[in-house]
């Protein structure tokens, strides 16, 4: 079947087409010839990921999905969550958001976060949500080079790399993205034959 990942993030989009079967023909928003921003209006991260794919539903009628995620900090109760893309302003800057995240957090002794995505699917027969949560704990300083967003100052649960320290393929064992497609494509291998042609 063909699906179209409602993202015009490409870090996103290079993550999630390592982690879907062949069965999946992955189609981008750029394929679509959809080169507008998707609105995201809603203040949940469940409600912004459903309202990324209605749009292109109803705007391009293709089976869709749509990821939305955030970075909760348990210190600051659950800050920046919803808003992560744009915590320090409206320029949307990773460096800005990190740097402010570090100035709240600092000398803070309780540094507990995580990292979820919620994904929605909708297709003509099929409208479902899937969740992925990557706890970790935000360290003083940004570390390592790949990946976007918070990346460089997150270190996951059990391990000694930040996230901007792994190589995608790492990063896609354990993110809270890689959990959330893995379900989705458990869903899909279930319903694809009734999906395929659609
Ligand atoms: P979005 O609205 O789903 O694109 O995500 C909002 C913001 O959360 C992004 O701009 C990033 O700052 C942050 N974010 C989401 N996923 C990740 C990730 O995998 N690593 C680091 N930051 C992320």
């Amino acid at each position: 079947m063909t699906l179209c990942f409602a993202t015009n993030n490409q870090h996103k989009l290079a993550e999630v087409r390592l982690l879907l079967p062949k069965e999946i023909s992955l189609v981008s928003l750029k394929d679509l010839g959809c080169n507008e921003e998707l609105p995201e209006e809603q203040n949940t991260i469940s409600g912004n990921s459903f309202q990324k794919a209605a749009y292109v539903f109803e705007n391009y009628k293709v089976s869709c999905f749509a990821d939305d995620s955030g970075l909760e900090v348990d210190a600051l109760g659950g800050m920046p969550g919803v808003d992560s893309a744009h915590y320090a302003g409206p320029q949307r800057s990773f460096d800005d958001n990190m740097n402010l995240l570090l100035a709240n957090l600092k000398g803070a002794r309780k540094r507990s976060a995580q990292f979820k995505t919620v994904i929605t699917l909708i297709t003509r027969t099929n409208r479902a949500q899937f969740e992925g949560i990557l706890r970790g704990e935000i360290i003083n300083e940004k570390l390592g080079g790949s990946g976007f967003g918070y990346d460089p100052i997150f270190l996951p649960v059990g391990h000694s790399l930040t996230i901007a320290q792994m190589t995608m393929a790492q990063k896609n064992t354990i993110s809270h993205r890689a959990i959330a497609v893995r379900k989705l494509v458990e869903f899909l291998t279930n319903n694809l034959t009734a999906e395929s042609g659609k």
